[in-house]
């Protein structure tokens, strides 16, 4: 540009006429405030992008994680169901071994008849001792509490006469587990039979008579016993 042209320019501005130059002010004014709002914008714009680009990184990284975990989980789930399998196994393995069993040991006596049905339970009529409460005195019939090995004994006493026998057993679960026969042709006698039986929970166990002569049996008396006893052995 002309110095003189800037000169008279100056000049114009200074004196001549303000309202003119004013408004070249207000322009270049307009106009910087445009390239500064421009900037701004596209710097905006690019903290947009970069805020995009970050959310879209923070997804993909949150779904990995969400998978990984979820993986993870997976294995642990199998892996713990897999320790649960074999702790359920050893402690079913242990479990006769870990438990506490009752005390079981009872005796009875008396029987309620000197003539008992053959092939039905003598019922011993008076519970001497019965810590499990496993022998019922009205039927003759001891129910095992659990499962487990037991020791029966039954001891038949003959009522005084001539040609008294009887031949009684032990039945456990429905069988025959001890066999014997009391026979004396004249005088008193007593004889007894054993079992050791392994009972599940809840069989039956009875003496009985399964054939036997008139009024066999010795009832209540102070010096012979007919009875029935038990224990749980292991
Ligand atoms: C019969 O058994 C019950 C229950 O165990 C007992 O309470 C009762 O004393 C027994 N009876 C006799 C005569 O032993």
């Amino acid at each position: 540009m002309d110095i003189h042209l800037i000169l008279i320019c100056l000049l114009y501005r200074l004196v001549v006429c303000e309202p003119q130059c004013s408004k070249f002010d207000y322009e270049e004014k307009t106009l910087e405030k445009m390239i500064r709002t421009e900037i701004l914008v596209e710097q905006i714009v690019s903290d947009i992008e970069q805020l995009k680009q970050q959310t879209n990184d923070a997804v993909l990284t949150v779904e990995k994680i969400k998978t990984e975990l979820g993986v993870n989980f997976q294995n642990m789930h199998s892996e713990n169901a897999l320790k649960l399998e074999e702790y359920k196994n050893t402690m079913s393995e242990w479990k006769d071994l870990l438990e506490i069993k009752p005390d079981v040991l009872f005796l009875a006596k008396d029987p309620t008849t000197q003539s008992p049905s053959t092939n039905a339970p003598i019922i011993f009529g008076t519970t001497m001792y019965d810590l499990s409460k496993s022998y019922d005195n009205t039927t003759g019939a001891f129910t095992s509490p659990v499962d487990g090995m037991y020791a029966f004994t039954t001891q038949m006493c003959l009522a005084i006469g001539t040609g008294k026998w009887v031949n009684y057993a032990i039945v456990a679960n429905g069988q025959y587990v001890a066999n014997s026969l009391t026979y004396d042709n004249s005088y008193r006698f007593c004889n007894t039979a054993q079992a050791f039986v392994f009972l599940k929970e809840g069989y039956q166990v009875y003496v009985t008579a399964r054939t036997r002569s008139s009024s066999s049996l010795r009832e209540n008396h102070g010096h012979e016993w007919c009875t029935f006893s038990g224990m749980l052995i292991h």
